[in-house]
């Protein structure tokens, strides 16, 4: 396999729609080698999961999209990949602010409840093969105000210190570096113990969404699609899918 450090290649853009959507053209075009990391100051059109909007002001926050070789997965495992870089992230984090860092299902990362980065990865197939991914990671670091969001928090929120993105990044690039290579050596099960040890909410009871009911659920394992799986109060276990069901405060 092709070495894929990351971030051997950085390429820094002022502004864009998307870096995500900037990476898929210049995946279309060949023009790009695995382990590359595209940075922008700005995205128009920033996406976040379930098909929002991810709002960051310019030059504050870091925002980055990562093309990696995803092929040695399948779509058994693919969840692995998800999980891997929610640790990095979470452990990263952690290092840079000595504060309990969590993550919470699928993979957004939280300090003191508040969510400080989020992850948005897009897979390529190639004949029903997985060929590649493009994993977009934003992280809240020096904004403060964030108009209409709830529960939104950043490490100058936190600390009150402004940071360097160049130094956040390189940082998180030695953690993500770390937890590839521990997935492509198909650790899967240190992978799986440390991503439940750090779950928001993990064994305990809370209450959950789904079609407008409210019911009480315990959560007792992310498997290995990524599907939240939960005990509910009559003893059943039952499965759920990333945008079936939310959890309430
Ligand atoms: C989420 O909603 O939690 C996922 C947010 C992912 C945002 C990042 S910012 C860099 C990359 N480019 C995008 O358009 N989205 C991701």
């Amino acid at each position: 396999m092709k070495n894929q450090s990351l971030g051997n290649q950085i390429i820094k853009l002022s502004y864009v729609d998307s870096t995500n959507n900037y990476t898929a053209k210049l995946v279309k075009e060949t023009k790009i080698s695995f382990g590359t990391v595209i940075m922008a100051d700005f995205q128009t059109h920033g996406k976040g999961q379930r098909s929002s909007f991810w709002e960051s002001d310019k030059g504050l926050n870091l925002l980055i999209s990562i093309y990696f070789d995803s092929s040695f997965l399948n779509s058994e495992n693919i969840f692995f990949l998800s999980k891997a870089i929610a640790l990095a992230i979470r452990e990263c984090l952690e290092k840079i602010t000595g504060i309990k860092v969590s993550i919470k299902w699928p993979n957004d990362i939280l300090i003191n409840g508040s969510k400080i980065a989020g992850v948005l990865i897009e897979n390529q197939w190639k004949n029903e093969k997985l060929s590649s991914s493009i994993i977009g990671i934003g992280l809240n670091v020096n904004q403060v105000i964030f108009s209409g969001q709830e529960n939104v928090i950043s490490l100058k929120n936190l600390t009150s210190k402004d940071y360097n993105l160049n130094s956040i990044l390189k940082s998180l690039c030695s953690s993500l570096d770390t937890e590839f290579t521990r997935l492509r050596n198909f650790d899967f099960f240190e992978i799986d113990r440390q991503y439940h040890s750090f779950l928001f909410n993990y064994n305990k009871w809370s209450n959950y969404e789904k079609n407008k009911i409210n019911f009480k659920g315990k959560l007792i394992k992310v498997d290995s699609f990524g599907k939240m799986v939960l005990q509910l109060d009559n003893g059943d276990k039952k499965s759920f899918e990333i945008k079936e069901v939310s959890l309430l405060k």
